[in-house]
């Protein structure tokens, strides 16, 4: 009578994404050491005068880098008989992405609203490995159908169920690295969009990043700086939004900070840098670790705090992102769908171990799966970066659901539809608040 998911509660760490390392190699032309502040001043705002500053600004003339390692099941079928998930990790496949701004107006209140678009080019040189290598994950389609099944009508879930099985999707799927990155047809998600048009949020190809190329992360509106440098780069609004709604608290839903790439300048060792991430639907906040080096240029470092992903238990100010697990894991189901989704720092380094020991194949360590960012204090200028990311899916024991259940492993459980997992989205605001938003095209 048990169902679906059988497995109990576990994440399993699905990717690390988003390991991008940038070094603003010709920002050095001004931050030599001759610079007085009322230069500084000038060339940090954001303004069309400063051609050189403006230009870096409006296309960033280094390269990022976004690698992407998978964590390939080497055990689906004794998963789902109940033993404990064991995962290799692959990769890194690599993808230089380009980033451009456009759409950009200047609006009287010293302020500047822009989209920024992202292109992706696969890099193997530098990567272990190719598109075309085959890796086993969770399936997303499947998995976090799950959590929506519950919802559903037992004739509705019995006809998704046995549309899984005709279509062969199971708990787990193997397919190359490029489809499960950028997108395979599948014909259980035609059928779906086909009879429950509103519960599907894909349309055409799914993938995990399948609507990241040639995307952009939403229309951001900052400060200029041009009349208080303290507010360069700072977001007055997101979307048109001045806070978003996902979470369970006003603390929480606050747009903070910057849109992530550069901070006023004048950083000192107290100074944080905050940002909000499309990404992950909120803000956070990097602390000042130590004094450093790069390329000959002093920075500070940056790192995320502890707290970063602790749970409401463990750091009150947090309480407003629960339903929370154990500490290390964001739950950010409300802007993916609705699917199981968790994002945490890679290997779950700085989480709960329990964490850890749901899964075998994990080994954390703050060289590898830390993220941080080099900073030259003087200008906020970031010289070098490196923001990691692991998203997991949590599954689970589903008692509620009715579907008959096969003996054999390949027959297990199925789930419906529904809310698909988007990664990296972003790009369209998921408000239900719909006074109009402002959209990047
Ligand atoms: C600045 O102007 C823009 C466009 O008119 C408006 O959306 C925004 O709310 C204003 N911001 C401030 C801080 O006045
Ligand atoms: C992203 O889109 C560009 C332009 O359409 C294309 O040339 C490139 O191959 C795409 N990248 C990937 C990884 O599919
Ligand atoms: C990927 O690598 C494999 C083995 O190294 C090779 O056989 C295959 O041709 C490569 N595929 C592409 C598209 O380069
Ligand atoms: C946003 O900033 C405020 C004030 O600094 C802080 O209290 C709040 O916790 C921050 N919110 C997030 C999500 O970081
Ligand atoms: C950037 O940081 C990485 C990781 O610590 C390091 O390997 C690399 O050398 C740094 N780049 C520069 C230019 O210092
Ligand atoms: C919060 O995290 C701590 C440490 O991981 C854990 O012991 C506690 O059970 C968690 N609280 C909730 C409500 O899950
Ligand atoms: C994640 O958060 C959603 C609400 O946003 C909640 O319905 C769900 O139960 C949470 N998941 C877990 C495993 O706590
Ligand atoms: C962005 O630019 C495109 C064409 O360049 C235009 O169609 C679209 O309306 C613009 N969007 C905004 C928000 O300005």
């Amino acid at each position: 009578t048990i169902m679906a998911i059988v497995y109990s509660k576990i994440a399993i760490g699905l990717l690390i994404a988003g390991i991008s390392t940038l070094v603003f190699g010709t920002v050095l032309v001004f931050v030599g050491p001759i610079i007085i502040d009322e230069q500084i001043v000038k060339n940090t705002q954001i303004n069309p005068q400063n051609e050189l500053s403006y230009n870096m600004w409006k296309d960033i003339p280094v390269p990022f880098f976004m690698s992407v390692y998978f964590f390939n099941v080497v055990n689906p079928k004794e998963i789902l008989l109940g033993e404990k998930p064991l995962v290799e990790q692959r990769g890194p496949y690599v993808y230089s992405e380009k980033r451009s701004k456009d759409n950009i107006t200047f609006h009287t209140n010293k302020t500047v609203s822009f989209c920024e678009y992202r292109q992706y080019f696969f890099e193997e040189s530098m990567s272990a490995g190719n598109e075309s290598d085959v890796v086993t994950i969770p399936n997303m389609l499947v998995l976090g159908a799950s959590v929506m099944l519950e919802k559903l009508p037992l004739p509705a879930r019995l006809l998704i169920s046995s549309t899984f099985t005709m279509f062969k999707e199971g708990p787990f799927v193997t397919k190359s690295v490029g489809e499960l990155m950028w997108g395979y047809d599948s014909k259980l998600v035609d059928f779906l969009t086909a009879f429950f048009p509103d519960m599907v949020p894909i349309k055409g190809k799914f993938g995990l990043f399948a609507e990241f190329n040639n995307s952009n992360t939403g229309l951001f509106t900052v400060f200029t700086g041009q009349d208080d440098i303290r507010k360069v780069h700072k977001i007055d609004s997101w979307n048109g939004l001045k806070n978003v709604n996902y979470w369970n608290s006003d603390q929480c839903n606050m747009i903070n900070g910057t849109a992530g790439q550069m901070w006023p300048p004048f950083l000192t060792t107290e100074s944080t840098l905050p940002f909000y991430s499309p990404d992950a639907c909120r803000s956070m906040e990097l602390v000042y670790e130590n004094p450093g080096m790069v390329k000959g240029i002093p920075v500070f470092r940056f790192v995320a705090p502890k707290t970063l992903f602790a749970n409401g238990s463990d750091y009150h100010p947090n309480e407003g992102f629960c339903p929370c697990r154990q500490s290390g894991l964001l739950n950010v189901s409300s802007c993916r769908h609705k699917s199981p989704v968790f994002i945490s720092h890679p290997h779950f380094y700085n989480a709960d171990p329990a964490l850890l020991a749901t899964v075998n194949g994990l080994s954390p360590n703050k060289e590898d799966h830390s993220l941080f960012i080099d900073i030259h204090p003087e200008t906020g200028i970031p010289m070098n970066v490196s923001v990691k990311l692991q998203l997991n899916l949590l599954i689970k024991e589903h008692p509620t659901s009715h579907i008959p259940q096969h003996p054999t492993a390949s027959h297990i459980p199925h789930h419906p539809t529904s809310h698909i997992p988007q990664h990296p989205t972003s790009h369209s605001p998921q408000h239900p608040t719909s006074h109009s938003i402002p959209q990047c095209c």
